[in-house]
């Protein structure tokens, strides 16, 4: 049955697109944060150890999400491996074990996503007219917001 939910195909694809792009970064922060869960070194090593796995486990969730909104708007969600690497920005350099260097990074990472997710909530409001996607990314933000807060915090 075709898709009838008030929202020109050109702006669904548009939508569905900027999403997939996220969802390939979301994929690529939740396998450095995984991978600094086993990598961590320190005198807080259990601390990190599960603060990364809370971290990623909520990431997981993210994912997830951001597929079946792309598949609530009529698209299919990128799941393959080599194409998730294609669409992805965020820079994986090669795994720090020290705490800060990790902390410094994954912050990093959250920030770059919460000030290009701000922009999406504008553009898929305003320019596509998907309220739903501007909600749900808004919702995302906050997400990114509060674990950029928890590592932040380990700074000072
Ligand atoms: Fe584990």
């Amino acid at each position: 049955m075709k898709i009838n939910i008030g929202i020109s195909d050109k702006n669904r694809q548009a939508v569905a697109l900027e999403l997939n792009k996220l969802l390939a970064d979301e994929h690529v922060l939740y396998n450095k944060t995984r991978n600094y869960h086993w990598s961590v070194e320190g005198p807080s090593f259990m601390e990190f150890h599960k603060l990364y796995e809370a971290q990623y486990t909520d990431l997981a969730e993210t994912i997830d999400q951001i597929a079946e909104r792309i598949r609530t708007i009529g698209h299919f969600a990128e799941g393959r491996l080599k194409e998730i690497i294609q669409l992805a920005t965020l820079d994986e350099p090669e795994a720090p074990v020290d705490q800060k260097s990790q902390i410094a990074n994954l912050s990093s990472d959250h920030e770059t996503l919460i000030q290009r997710l701000r922009k999406m909530i504008t553009q898929f409001d305003e320019e596509f007219k998907d309220a739903g996607s501007a909600d749900f990314v808004t919702g995302l933000l906050k997400q990114h917001e509060k674990m950029a807060w928890m590592l932040r915090s380990y700074t000072r």
